[in-house]
C-alpha cells in the first residue's frame, strides 16, 4: 500500500529494505544530456549494511539521491519498504526523508547547524519525527558515545565526533534507512574507525539499514557488503574476501577491473556451458 500512512512510517521501527529495478537517471543540462545511471538493479534486505563503491562519476551519489527521493529517475523503480517512492507525491516524500529516510550529504557540517550543541542538533533534528520512534537527545548521544560532548559548541569537536553527531542527528526520528554520502571521507584513520564503530551501532541498535559512499575498502570490508558501481551499473559485489560480478538485466557482466588488460573491448569470448555453470573462453587471434 501507497500512502502518507506507510511513507511517514508512524510506529513503524526496524530497518526498511531497498529493491531498485531498471533504474535510469539522465541529468538534462541545457543543449547536454548525462547518463548518471543506466540500468541499476540493487536489493538490500532490511537491516543490511552496505557500502557503494567505483571511480568517480560512476552513479554512486546519484544513485543515493534516486534512494532518498531527492531526484526523479529517468525510468526504473525505487521501493523503500512497502513504497514505490515514484509514486509518492512531494508532501509524502518530504514525509518520508523527515521519518523514515534519513540521508547525511558528504561533509559532516553540511548535516548540522552550526551555532547549535549536539544536543540541540538532534532535538532539532526530531522535529516532526514520530514521539514514540524518537529517543531524547541525551541518551540517544549517550549510547553513541558522544555523551561528553552533548552540549560542546561544534566548533571544539573533532571531525569524527562531528560526523558522528551529525549521523545521531541524522537517525534521531529513528529511521529504517539510512544513506550516507562519503562519511569517513576527509577524516584520520581514529576518527574513521570511531564512525565506521558509530554506523554499527545505529544498525544493531535501531535496526537501520545503513547504505554508505565510500571509496575506501576497510570501511567497506568492515560494513560487510560492497556494490561497486561501473558506468551506471552495479558492475561487481563483495562480501568479505569474495568478488563476484553481477548479471545486468540485459544480461551484461562487467569484467573484474584486474582483467580488463588482458580482455579489451571488441575481445570475442565464447560462452561454453559447464553443468550449471558457464565458463568465459576468449577466442585466440589464428
Ligand atoms: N546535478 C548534475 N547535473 C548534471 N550532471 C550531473 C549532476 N550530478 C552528477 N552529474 C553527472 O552524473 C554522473 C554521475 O555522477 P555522480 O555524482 O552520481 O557520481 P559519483 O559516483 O558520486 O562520483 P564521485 O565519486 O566523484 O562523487 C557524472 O557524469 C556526473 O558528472
Ligand atoms: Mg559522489
Amino acid at each position: 500500500m501507497t500512502g502518507p500512512g506507510t511513507a511517514g512510517g508512524s510506529g513503524t521501527t526496524g530497518g526498511l529494505s531497498v529493491r531498485v529495478e531498471g533504474l535510469v537517471h539522465i541529468y538534462r543540462l541545457h543543449e547536454t544530456e548525462v547518463v548518471a545511471l543506466r540500468g541499476v538493479d540493487l536489493q538490500i534486505a532490511a537491516g543490511e549494511t552496505v557500502t557503494l563503491f567505483g571511480p568517480s562519476g560512476s552513479g554512486k551519489s546519484t544513485l543515493l539521491a534516486a534512494l532518498s527521493g531527492l531526484i526523479r529517475p529517468s525510468a526504473g523503480t525505487v521501493r523503500i519498504g512497502d513504497d514505490d517512492i515514484g509514486r509518492l507525491s512531494e508532501r509524502e516524500l518530504s514525509r518520508l526523508r523527515l521519518g523514515r529516510v534519513a540521508t547525511l550529504l558528504q561533509g559532516a557540517g553540511r548535516n548540522l547547524l552550526p551555532y547549535a550543541t549536539p544536543a540541540q542538533n538532534v532535538a532539532f533534528a526530531q522535529r516532526g519525527a514520530s514521539r514514540r520512534r524518537a529517543a531524547p537527545a541525551a541518551d540517544l548521544l549517550a549510547d553513541l558515545d558522544l555523551g561528553d560532548v552533548a552540549d560542546a559548541p561544534l566548533g571544539a569537536l573533532s571531525g569524527g565526533e562531528l560526523q558522528r553527531v551529525a549521523i545521531a542527528a541524522a537517525v534521531a526520528g529513528g529511521p529504517g534507512l539510512l544513506l550516507a554520502d562519503e562519511p569517513t571521507s576527509q577524516l584520520d584513520l581514529a576518527g574513521r574507525d570511531a564512525v565506521i564503530a558509530t554506523l554499527q551501532r545505529v544498525n544493531e541498535r535501531f535496526g537501520t539499514t545503513v547504505v554508505a559512499v565510500t571509496h575506501d575498502r576497510e570501511v567497506g570490508e568492515r560494513l560487510g557488503r560492497q556494490v561497486v558501481m561501473r558506468a551506471g551499473r552495479v558492475g561487481e559485489e563483495g562480501r568479505g574476501e569474495e568478488r563476484f560480478v553481477v548479471v545486468g538485466a540485459d544480461g551484461a557482466l562487467h569484467l573484474p577491473l584486474g582483467e580488463r588488460d588482458q580482455w579489451p573491448a571488441g575481445t570475442l569470448v565464447e560462452v561454453r556451458r559447464d553443468g550449471e555453470d558457464l565458463r568465459l573462453v576468449r577466442r585466440r587471434q589464428p
